[in-house]
């Protein structure tokens, strides 16, 4: 196959000529619908929500803008793939939601806030360097905003592997994808420990955490009827913030809320 969908200049994997694939593979199926249940019962018990704008960065078809504009919310959607975000303006005409064509890395020229409340979702995995990434949307945030964190989680990419029986890969820690062909293997799985580290430089403070998708992707079959598929829904919702099942999560979701008083981070460093 070849490089159909190279890089962007700065090595990340913008989702240009990805819409199709992204919306049928993911949120065509299990896996977006359970994402889409747990999101619907965790941002209400995460996040303190008054209306507040929001914006929603490398927002790709517009699911989380969408759950944010229902609940009225003026959202900004922030995506650099042009079809992404065609998609997403379609789906979101009549809602009250800007949408600018950018990478996440020119926030502070396309829209600086401060803001109260920023989204990222599923798109720091997608970075070459996603500590940069967290920086800037660090910097993005008032003092006491919130920073709705989902990230790819490298170490339930390496259970999901083993459970396979990819052994070599696993042992060889060759977890992550290139990022240049249509496979949808993000190119910089993230560690909760990175996670940690990124908060404490940058002076964020980690509200709560869950995992999404803490079962369902080890399961030797799927569920096989709508009851089955219930009751996994209901573990999920049960487990996904005890330990230590939220540490195995496909995704691991965070409240970060920016510290009113932090010294400079040329300090902290
Ligand atoms: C897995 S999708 C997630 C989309 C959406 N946030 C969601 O949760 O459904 C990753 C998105 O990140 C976008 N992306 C890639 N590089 C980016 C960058 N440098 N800045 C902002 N978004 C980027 C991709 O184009 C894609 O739309």
């Amino acid at each position: 196959m070849t490089d159909s969908t190279p890089l962007s200049p700065a090595g990340d994997r913008h989702f240009d000529g990805l819409a199709e694939k992204f919306a049928g593979s993911l949120y065509g199926g299990p896996r977006g619908a359970l994402r889409l249940a747990m999101l619907d019962e965790l941002l209400p018990a995460m996040l303190e929500l008054d209306g507040q704008p929001v914006l929603d960065v490398g927002g790709g078809l517009g699911q989380l803008s969408a759950w944010f504009a229902r609940r009225s919310h003026a959202v900004t959607l922030l995506e650099p793939a042009g079809d992404m975000l065609e998609q997403a303006r379609q789906a979101l005409g009549g809602w009250s939601v800007t949408f600018l064509q950018a990478p996440l890395q020119a926030l502070p020229e396309h829209a600086p806030g401060p803001w109260s409340l920023i989204a990222c979702h599923a798109v720091l995995e997608w970075l070459r360097d996603p500590r940069a990434a967290f920086a800037t949307l660090a910097d993005g945030l008032a003092p006491g905003g919130q920073l709705s964190l989902m990230v790819f989680n490298r170490d339930a990419l390496r259970m999901s592997n083993v459970v396979k029986g990819n052994l070599q890969k696993a042992l060889d820690d060759r977890l992550e994808g290139t990022g240049k062909r249509q496979r949808l293997t993000p190119i910089s799985p993230l560690c909760h420990d990175q996670i940690v580290d990124w908060s404490r430089e940058h002076g964020l403070s980690i509200r709560a955490v869950a995992g999404i998708r803490i079962f369902h992707d080890y399961l030797r079959q799927p569920p096989a009827n709508e009851d089955d598929w219930q009751r996994l829904v209901a573990l999920e919702r049960r487990y996904c913030q005890t330990e230590p099942h939220w540490r195995l999560g496909r995704y691991l979701l965070y409240t970060l809320v920016k510290e009113s008083e932090h010294p400079s981070r040329e300090n902290s460093r």
